[in-house]
């Protein structure tokens, strides 16, 4: 999976707001009332990042916390360890660093931070039995391919873990409409899908995959509603975000022998309508929480 350029720190800082705003509240309700009588929740979230799910969701839980992030990218862990420094200044909590760990402190709440930096496919070598009791992954699950996700929702299930994971993947359209959008779309979608050195990435699969998966198995209960960007005419630096990943994905799948005519006309009419302001673009993405059955 690439871990560099498409999701550098600027990007994911520049789609946090969307993410806060696009998340289902009653996904996220369904998990903090899962854990509203436990005194500490411990946590372990994959696909870090620049700790942009911590930041969230710390927040949400009243209680004292355990986290672990999880991230392959070095330097994206770095910017999260500074990240997340200078939130809890900003928010009170006294905070102290011992190596990899952060500790903060705010009048009997504790939080303790572990920055992991290695592969989500590490997991089971990572877990101890009961060491965590909630895993957490947001923008992270469209970029697997079945066989991971699927190895993915076994460790879950066999560490007894409940799931939260935002923001994955389904479907996205402009408006105004263009005849154009569902070919061009498409095309990006294909280019989501497509062979990688790992196999390919689920995509807009990704949340019935995992919602076929987890009916498999003995849940507690789970539920699947939709979390929405809404990039309004005003955001343009998203919507240049949006249109350099378009239009990087598509001439890749052009370069790759998909026809690519009618492609330049397309970005240049998506181009002008940006720079006029006129240009509204909806990304539908679900969230997930599944509690496994052994307690609740
Ligand atoms: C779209 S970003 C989301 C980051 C963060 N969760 C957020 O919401 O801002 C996906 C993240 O998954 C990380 N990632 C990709 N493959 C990974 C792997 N095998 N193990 C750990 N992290 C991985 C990438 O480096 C990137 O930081």
């Amino acid at each position: 999976m690439p871990t560099d350029t498409q999701f550098a720190t600027d990007w994911l800082e520049e789609r946090y707001r969307f993410d806060v705003a696009a998340r289902n509240p009653k996904v996220e309700a369904a998990c903090l009332q899962y854990f509203a009588q436990h005194p500490m929740v411990s946590i372990i979230d994959i696909g870090a990042g620049t700790g942009a799910n911590f930041i969230y969701l710390s927040e949400k839980f009243p209680q004292s916390q355990q986290w672990a992030l999880v991230e392959l990218n070095p330097n994206l862990l770095k910017r999260a360890r500074e990240r997340l420094k200078i939130w809890a200044a900003a928010k009170g909590y006294t905070v102290r660093e011992n190596g990899q760990r952060l500790d903060f402190q705010r009048s009997g709440q504790h939080i303790h931070i572990q920055l992991l930096q290695g592969s989500l496919l590490e997991l089971p070598r990572l877990l101890q039995p009961g060491q965590y009791q909630l895993v957490t992954a947001s923008a992270v699950f469209d970029l697997l391919s079945k066989q991971m996700l699927s190895d993915l929702i076994q460790t879950f299930h066999h560490n007894r873990l409940a799931l939260l994971t935002t923001l994955n993947y389904e479907s996205m359209a402009y408006l105004p409409g263009d005849a154009e959008d569902k070919r061009w779309i498409e095309l990006y979608e294909a280019h989501m899908q497509r062979e990688q050195d790992f196999g390919r990435a689920l995509g807009p699969g990704c949340s019935d995959f995992l919602e076929n998966g987890y009916a498999q198995l003995p849940t507690a209960q789970t539920l699947r509603a939709p979390s929405r960007w809404q990039i309004e005419p005003a955001d343009t630096s998203m919507h240049g975000h949006m249109l350099q990943f378009l239009e990087k994905s598509l001439l890749e799948m052009t370069s790759m022998g998909h026809s690519g005519k009618g492609l330049d006309a397309w970005l240049q009419r998506k181009k002008t309508q940006l720079q006029a302001q006129q240009l509204r673009l909806s990304v539908v993405h679900s969230d997930f929480f599944t509690a496994p059955v052994y307690e609740g």
